[in-house]
């Protein structure tokens, strides 16, 4: 609980430090730091607001039981997902909330390279890759499965008041959480005036603005995987594993089409993509049945998608989802919206399926047919059955090639499951 709360003191005890610690003794004896906070000199704990954002991504104390944080469901060790093998009791594909009943019923993303993603905008036209393929139009960008929140400050404000997350009655309550650590209190009234606290408001919304800058920073987003260290001559090898065979495939709209939903436009340079365009569509991803009996929705219930966020009312968006980032992808099943789909390689074996004389029309992780897709009447078919079927070899390739998309401090997390890429 009071993990890291002095840990910057210590870089603080230099040549001076009898001095330093006698002061430090003195304001550790007077409990708090007095009425303002300020005015003895002292540098807070947290100088910057991305540092303050750190501290209060791992912080459990925002959650009503204080069992939760953001890192429970976004763990930096795991590509900021929810690795918890419970997460939701016996289904892992969703969350359990702070008060371990609540579950979830959209599988929690990773938040890594989440920065990247453009502010919410209901109705762009824009350019297809390659040039000449029909234009997209739709929504882009913004945070969540619907793209319901601008940006990442924006969503950081939701999960501590969300009642099936950290689950805090209101607002103020976040703030007198946050009123209890000397720390934090200092360090916001530093950063973000004298009288920050003076309006609960404003306070939790400097609270949401620090987490949103810390996600912000290069350890959301490292680009050190295979693939980069590859494209930056570190690691010339790479032609010689699955991954090159994958990567062609992956970026060939005669074969396996997946660049057209699966890369940004606007990089022209590999080395900061992606791997996802932000765009919306239905792939046809079925009912994850066993979390809809877990959580009480029950099978007649339909994520409507892009049509539950609240800018967009028009029918033909609904079971439409927000194009993943594939970066660490390997590392950060289970996979879709819903968890429906434990291996990477069922992912592409049912991606597959929609290719004409698929070899592919059986869900390896069930042993029956593909399911149907939750919301049929908006499926994206004619680019889902773009390009040519997919055989073994190609599918073994395209898993290579997403794993060779994992940072390195993740590369250990990757299980080979039986396939050897070549790495
Ligand atoms: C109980 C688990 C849980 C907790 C706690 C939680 N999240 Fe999430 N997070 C999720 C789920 C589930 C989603 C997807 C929800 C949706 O799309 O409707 C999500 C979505 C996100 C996204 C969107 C990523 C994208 O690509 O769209 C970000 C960023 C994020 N969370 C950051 C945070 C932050 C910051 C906190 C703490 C303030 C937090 N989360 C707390 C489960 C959680
Ligand atoms: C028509 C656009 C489109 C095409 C083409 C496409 N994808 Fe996707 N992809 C999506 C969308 C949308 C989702 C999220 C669907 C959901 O959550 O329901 C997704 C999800 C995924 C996921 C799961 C990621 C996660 O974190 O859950 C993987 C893996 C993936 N795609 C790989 C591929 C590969 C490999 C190809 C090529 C064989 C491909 N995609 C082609 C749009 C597309």
């Amino acid at each position: 609980m009071k993990s890291s709360t002095y840990r910057d003191s210590t870089p603080h005890l230099g040549s001076r430090a009898v001095v330093a610690l006698v002061v430090l003794i003195m304001l550790v004896g007077c409990g708090k730091s007095g009425g303002g906070g300020s005015g003895d000199g002292d540098e807070p704990a947290f100088e910057t607001r991305a540092e303050l954002g750190e501290a209060l991504f791992s912080d459990v104390n925002l959650s009503q039981n204080r069992t939760q944080a953001c890192a429970t469901c976004h763990n930096p060790e795991h590509a900021f997902i929810d690795d918890r093998v419970d997460a939701g009791g016996d289904i892992p594909a969703v969350s359990l909330g702070d008060d371990g009943v609540s579950l979830g019923d959209r599988n929690a993303p990773t938040a890594a390279y989440a920065q990247f993603a453009p502010p919410f905008q209901a109705n762009v036209v824009r350019d297809r890759i390659p040039a000449g393929a029909p234009d997209y139009v739709g929504a882009i960008g913004g945070q969540f499965h619907d793209g319901r929140e601008d940006d990442l400050a924006g969503q950081a404000a939701g999960p501590p008041t969300n009642p099936i997350e950290m689950a805090l009655p209101d607002r103020e309550a976040a703030v007198d959480r946050l009123l209890e650590n000397t720390d934090y209190e200092e360090s916001f009234e530093e950063i973000f005036g004298d009288d920050i606290f003076a309006d609960t408001d404003a306070a939790y919304e400097a609270m949401a603005e620090a987490i949103g800058e810390f996600e912000e920073t290069e350890e959301f987003a490292a680009f050190d995987s295979r693939f980069d260290r590859f494209l930056r001559g570190e690691y010339p090898e790479f032609i010689l594993t699955k991954a090159a065979a994958g990567e062609a495939l992956f970026f060939s709209s005669v074969f396996a089409n997946c660049s057209r939903c699966h890369q940004n436009e606007t990089s022209l340079n590999k080395e900061r993509e992606v791997f996802t365009s932000f765009e919306y569509h239905n792939i046809g991803v079925p009912v994850n049945t066993a979390v809809r009996a877990a959580n009480g929705l029950g099978p007649g219930h339909i994520d409507d998608g892009l049509l539950a966020n609240p800018a967009i009312n028009d029918p033909a968006e609904r079971g439409k989802f927000k194009v993943p980032t594939l970066r660490n992808v390997a590392v950060t099943g289970p996979y879709m919206h819903n968890g429906v789909f434990q291996n990477l390689r069922t992912v592409v074996e049912f991606y597959d399926q929609f290719h004409t004389d698929s070899e592919h029309t059986i869900n390896p992780e069930t042993g029956l047919a593909w399911a149907a897709p939750e919301v049929p009447a908006t499926v994206n078919t004619a680019e889902l059955e773009f390009g040519r079927k997919l055989d073994d070899e190609d599918i073994d390739n395209l898993v290579c090639f997403m794993r060779s998309l994992t940072d390195a401090r993740y590369e250990h997390l990757i299980e080979e499951n039986g396939l050897d890429c070549g790495f």
